[in-house]
């Protein structure tokens, strides 16, 4: 699937609200050319504010992109060092860009495990200084895993006092890292991989699947483009005929 397409194939009355992306394939970008990973990650950079630009200038709201799943963890130490700095690094560079362009910044993930002091305090001054943004909702999974975060709402619920037949679908939504924050239309993963790795599991329940051959750092506007022609062209039956 090549997938690339420009914004004039889109049909613009109907674009996703909101997409979600599995960036991956770093590793892979890297390995090829005789690279450290981590020059793939790097790579990975400008093409995050690719898909960005590509969701602004077809009026897309909602982003959501996983940075770091609950189980890089087991990656080797050097790598998952590098991450959390990386992360880190990326917002306080380029955050006032991104406020800049009306982008809201926001996290979904464990923020009380694991993820050092200083990476959180990077995570909230973002999400402070573009709090009041509409444009495009950028969520950063970061320390996220699908799981994780059922295991948390229910334990919230329960923790409040929750009698089990109010624990509904309702109730859990409510609960959520992001509650508010519609379910994706679309989800992309890059890489080739067919496999969602606990992203998003509550969420992706009716969400429309593309797996692309491309690998993270190759990714451009023009594949944001040419995911939405090929969302534009499924059929979404939501269980009904
Ligand atoms: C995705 O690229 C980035 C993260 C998981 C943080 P990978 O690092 O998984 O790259 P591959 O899949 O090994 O090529
Ligand atoms: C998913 O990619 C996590 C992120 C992109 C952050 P992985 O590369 O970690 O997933 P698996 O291990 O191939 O399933
Ligand atoms: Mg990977």
């Amino acid at each position: 699937m090549t997938l690339v397409s420009s914004l004039d194939a889109c049909d613009l009355t109907n674009v996703p609200a909101h997409i979600a992306m599995i960036m991956d394939g770093n590793g892979r970008w890297a390995t090829a050319r005789g690279l450290p990973r981590t020059k793939g990650h790097e790579a990975g950079e400008d093409a995050l504010f690719e898909a960005v630009e590509g969701c602004l200038a077809a009026g897309v709201q909602w982003m959501t992109v996983y940075a770091f799943s609950t189980e890089n963890w087991r990656r080797p130490k050097d790598e998952v060092r590098f991450l959390l700095n990386f992360n880190r690094s990326l917002l306080r560079r380029r955050r006032d860009e991104l406020n800049d362009r009306g982008v809201r910044i926001r996290f979904i993930g464990r923020r009380n495990w694991r993820v050092p002091r200083g990476v959180l305090n990077e995570i909230e001054t973002s999400e402070a200084l573009t709090a009041e943004n509409r444009t495009l909702t950028l969520t950063i999974a970061f320390n996220y895993g699908g799981r994780a975060e059922v295991v948390d709402a229910v334990r919230d619920l329960v923790a409040s006092g929750t009698p089990a037949d109010k624990i509904t679908e309702t109730a859990i939504e409510k609960h959520l890292y992001a509650p508010d924050m519609p379910d994706p239309e679309l989800m992309i993963r890059t890489s080739g991989e067919s496999r969602t790795s606990n992203y998003l599991m509550w969420q992706l329940a009716y969400t429309e699947l593309l797996f692309a051959d491309v690998l993270w750092p190759d990714f451009t506007r023009e594949h944001v483009y040419g995911a939405i022609v090929e969302y534009q062209g499924r059929q979404r039956r939501f269980g009904g005929v």
